[in-house]
């Protein structure tokens, strides 16, 4: 059984022994799981509860720490269990699809129509918010997640003049920062982590149709193939480069390591980019930001949206639900979009805002974005859930990890090792 057929079983137990939930006596409530908790994530959320606590309601900050939201989801599943949902969640597709078909979503259609939802996203972002033709969920930003970020000093200092566009000029770049003395790529052995760079690996080697054929299609033959070893081999040689102390860390103390100019590089989502602005750097100055060596052209990404969950029925009040639907509209304004992306490091998800008020960095994700939309070079990332459920996405994240963790493992076997995996979770 997968986790969701687990999670369904246990829901429909749930519902044989409601809780009791005490409702908030304010003008409304919303509760929101989210797992934005690093200095940076921390001041992007910031906005959003200042909004909604001016327009009247009282914001309940369910944050659960730990990157890429593993354990936030682990949570909602409980919160789920005991018929004590929260108002809202920060979850990605497909999952969205999966709370729906447990008939756990709230429709929020009346404030997608109201406030035109239908020309204000683009149509393949509108359709993964909705489940069975109705909107479920509100989404916040795009985050592109094929990024190298560099400080520029450190790579000075280390006698590099340019920065890598290769995983050659990456390698020759990483040999110069260890031999000057520095961390070469600051990075926390965390299995999401390390299974951000694999995806990155594998876009860089197999290119995007690859990239799909692996993540979306399951073909077999990517997973057997010589381009999978290649990959499992370039994962070995960046392993040399990583902090050697960096076991279990998290990310955001890792960004620090390379703002703090102990650290060259970074290959993380633009996420990262919001611990830089927290420390009051900037863009091209203090650091550098460049697509992932040898991924130019393609475009991974993963979007932030807030599903809203149909409330317990102690908490089901008019002022409650006017509350979500002050959440959900909220999170499309533009007035919002500018200063919650712009702190958050990720571009706008609502079409036509003014990307002159952003870095030069969102303005480069905005332009590759769009251009990947033409070419058809837009990848839904896998560690970051928009391309499968999280039982895949754990099955990738076991195989990593073991690969990464035991340094005899041969690259020759470890494609196959993920394919059946993988075809297990499914
Ligand atoms: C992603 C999420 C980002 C960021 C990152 C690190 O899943 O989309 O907003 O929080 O995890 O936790």
């Amino acid at each position: 059984m997968n986790s969701m057929n687990r999670l369904a079983a246990m829901v429909s137990l749930a519902a044989l022994f409601p809780l009791v939930i005490q409702a908030a006596e304010t003008k409304g409530n919303v509760e929101v799981v989210h797992y934005w908790t690093s200095g940076g994530e921390a001041k992007s959320v910031e906005v959003l509860k200042k909004i909604i606590e001016k327009d009247g309601f009282t914001w309940q900050d369910s944050a659960v720490a730990g990157g890429g939201g593993s354990a936030a989801m682990t949570v909602l599943k409980t919160r789920a269990v005991s018929g004590n949902p929260p108002t809202a969640a920060q979850i990605k597709a497909p999952d969205i699809q999966e709370w729906g078909r447990l008939d756990l979503l709230a429709s929020i259609d009346d404030v997608a129509k109201a406030n035109n939802w239908d020309s204000l996203l683009p149509e393949s972002v509108a359709q993964i918010m909705k489940y069975e033709g109705h909107y479920v969920a509100a989404p916040v930003n795009i985050h592109r997640i094929n990024w190298l970020w560099l400080n520029p000093v450190v790579l000075k200092q280390a006698g590099i003049s340019d920065v890598p566009t290769t995983l050659d000029e990456l390698y020759a770049a990483g040999d110069k920062l260890k031999a000057a003395g520095f961390i070469a790529i600051a990075h926390g052995g965390q299995a999401w982590q390390d299974t951000t760079i694999f995806e990155n690996l594998v876009l860089s080697v197999m290119g995007v149709d690859g990239f799909k054929k692996a993540f979306i299609d399951v073909d077999d033959s990517v997973f057997t193939g010589p381009k999978m070893i290649e990959v499992f081999n370039a994962l070995r040689r960046i392993q040399s480069y990583l902090d050697p102390d960096g076991n279990g860390q998290d990310w955001n103390l890792e960004t620090a390591k390379v703002i703090n100019g102990k650290a060259g590089m970074q290959i993380m989502g633009d996420w990262a980019k919001s611990e830089w602005s927290a420390a009051g750097k900037f863009a091209d100055t203090d650091y550098i930001c460049v697509p992932f060596p040898g991924s130019q052209g393609a475009y991974s990404y993963t979007i932030d949206s807030l599903a809203m969950f149909k409330l317990a029925s102690k908490n089901d009040t008019p002022g409650n639900i006017a509350a979500r639907n002050d959440l959900a509209k909220v999170a499309l304004e533009p007035s919002f979009q500018y200063v919650f992306n712009q702190n958050k490091g990720s571009i706008p998800v609502i079409k036509g805002l003014d990307m002159s008020r952003f870095d030069s960095c969102a303005q480069a994700s905005a332009k590759d974005f769009a251009a990947a939309e033409k070419t058809g070079s837009l990848a839904p990332s896998m560690a970051f859930n928009m391309s499968t459920s999280q039982a895949v996405q754990g099955a990738v994240f076991d195989v990593v990890t073991h690969f990464m963790n035991d340094k005899s493992a041969d690259a020759g076997k470890a494609g196959r090792q993920l394919l059946a995996a993988i075809k297990a979770a499914q």
